[in-house]
């Protein structure tokens, strides 16, 4: 059955030409307008917190909207509008003073950068023109490295989970790293934990395991915590990394929940998390692990949901598989557990990448965002790049030659690749794939590195990151790539946002990043009449023409008051 709504349908916009400037733009007919940027209060007292000298001070760091957007998901109550919002990661240069020179030198400086990460979660009303920040609504929280949390599923109090503050190991502090994002099918706000290794280095020297190699855990800590924070310091705690990297579930509507870190969904460099239901009702999660020669992973409950039930188990209790893709476009799914790994379940979750390589799953070009067509089973996946691919393998990892969805060595542009599983059942273990788009350079290239037929000189972008899909079964992809605009990327411009109809194969360009930005985290207003959009690690001093640089949240809507998605 053919989606009516998407079939050959035209683009309602005209699509736009790539920038290389400093600014936003959107189609004629469409406005846009910044909603929320790094530092802008939560909270009356956090009003004026920040400057353009020297950002936020400590004391507000937890009261204002954290740094890198990224992520997020939009909630109501069925009255208010309510937003969760990751801040993946944090500028030093930019929130500590310039003597610090990019890394802390005390506690604070460390609390600093800690608070100005991790989830915002904001009440937004629309104003007439796009939403507003609604200062001191009893929603507004944010969830940081230090939020105290709970974990459940097969791994949460095993050994591996266990440190000296947490002797049960049931209960983590902080989520770190926060990414791509998910909706519960129930309402509930998933935030996904991608480069949580970053954060942990050791005060003395020690030899790596076999499981920190394959996560790129040890070395120095990017933020210097371990020096500052015993908790981040490997030769005193060799297990608290193993509490990070997982999907974490915050109920954005009930501000006194505890998050839950749910184990059963596996632990790597978290994406996002695009959750459908199998015909039969079982509750289904896709996950990309977004590093060179990892894997796609899948998460299929034991039990059962629907509308009204209750959703406990849901994601403790259920298996664990990774894609295998193999060259005649069929694929299947392999279960990870105790029997075909040899490998006990709390290993097989804490240690997923290394269950992965034991059943011969594919290795992919660093799987970013995967989002599902609400009008079709079928699922896609952003393969953002892979310069290693057919060069060498990966760190700790297996050896990647190209293969069928990563059909290109060194590959600088990408890929989307699309799998329909076996009776249009998102719970069936066998699947068909094809790529959607092989992003490339026609102007510079009459090779595999042109891209596919739907890529020309008018719509061409390197890097696809961020997807979801609007009501009408239209693919939103947001690129995170190189934006020199010189050489083989000559004539793609600043990262972008673009609109693929799955049906036709046709893809338009529908916003530039200001230069050095990229795009990512897409959501929609209740009533589909506004996007709101990321705009992550901008360069210059944007949005405010003055100051820091500043990652903001943007509004977009059309301008004659008709819905955009
Ligand atoms: Fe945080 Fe893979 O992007
Ligand atoms: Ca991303
Ligand atoms: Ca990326
Ligand atoms: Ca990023």
């Amino acid at each position: 059955t053919r989606p009516v709504s998407a079939a050959g349908a035209a683009f309602t916009f005209e699509p736009i030409g790539i920038a290389t400037d400093q600014e936003i733009h959107v189609p004629n007919g469409y406005g846009w307008k910044t909603l929320v940027r790094w530092g802008d209060p939560l909270f009356k007292e956090a009003e004026g917190a920040y400057s353009p000298e020297t950002g936020v001070p400590v004391e507000m760091s937890d009261k204002v909207f954290g740094e890198n957007t990224d992520g997020m998901e939009t909630f109501t109550d069925g009255e208010k509008t309510i937003l969760a919002i990751n801040s993946e990661y944090v500028n030093p240069e930019i929130n500590l003073p310039a003597e610090a020179e990019g890394m802390p030198r005390d506690a604070s400086e460390v609390l600093l950068l800690k608070n100005m990460q991790g989830v915002t979660v904001m009440e937004i009303a629309d104003n007439g023109e796009g939403y507003a920040v609604v200062l001191d609504s009893p929603y507004n929280r944010r969830i940081t490295h230090e939020t105290q949390m709970t974990m459940d599923g097969p791994a949460a109090g095993s050994d591996l989970v266990r440190t000296n503050a947490d002797p049960e190991g049931r209960s983590p502090k902080g989520t770190m790293n926060n990414c791509g994002s998910g909706k519960t099918l129930w309402g509930t706000y998933l935030t996904c934990e991608e480069n949580f290794n970053g954060y942990f280095g050791a005060t003395a020297e020690r030899e790596a395991t076999e499981g920190e190699v394959r996560y790129g855990v040890g070395g120095e800590g990017r933020y210097a915590y371990e020096k500052f924070d015993e908790r981040f310091d490997l030769a005193k705690e060799p297990n608290e990394p193993n509490r990070h990297g997982w999907v974490t579930e915050i109920d954005p509507l009930d501000p006194a929940s505890t998050p839950v870190k749910h184990t059963a969904l596996g632990r790597f460099k978290h994406e996002n998390a695009e959750m459908v239901q199998a015909a039969d009702g079982r509750i289904v999660v896709y996950m990309g692990d977004d590093e060179r020669g990892e894997f796609i992973y899948r998460y299929v409950s034991k039990g059962t949901w629907a509308e009204g039930q209750p959703t406990e188990g849901l994601l403790s209790e259920g298996t664990l598989y990774v894609a295998r893709f193999d060259d005649d476009m069929t694929g299947k799914w392999l279960a990870l557990t105790p029997e075909t790994t040899g490998m006990p379940i709390e290993e097989i979750l804490v240690f997923s990448r290394i269950a992965g390589s034991k059943v011969g799953a594919t290795t992919m070009d660093r799987p970013e965002w995967v989002a599902a067509n609400p009008l079709r089973v079928e699922a896609y996946c952003a393969l953002t790049n892979n310069k290693d691919r057919g060069v060498k393998a990966n760190a700790g990892g297996d050896e990647q030659p190209v293969n069928g969805p990563n059909p290109r060595d060194t590959n600088n542009f990408g890929q989307i690749v699309r799998w329909r599983p076996e009776g249009e059942d998102h719970g069936a273990e066998t699947f068909t794939w094809d790529l959607y788009v092989m992003a490339g350079n026609p102007k510079v290239y009459n090779n595999v590195y042109a891209g596919s037929d739907n890529v020309t000189e008018g719509n061409m972008f390197n890097s696809p990151d961020g997807m979801a899909f609007s009501s009408d079964g239209m693919l939103w992809i947001q690129t995170d790539g190189e934006d020199s605009n010189e050489g083989e990327f000559e004539g793609q411009g600043n990262n972008q946002m673009l609109v693929g109809n799955p049906e036709t194969g046709e893809i338009a360009r529908f916003l530039t990043a200001p230069k050095g930005a990229e795009v990512t985290g897409l959501c929609w207003s209740p009533d589909m009449k506004v996007a709101f959009v990321g705009i992550q690690h901008p360069g210059g001093a944007w949005p405010d023409g003055n100051g820091k640089p500043r990652s903001s949240v943007i509004a977009v809507w059309r301008e004659d008051g008709k819905a955009i998605g």
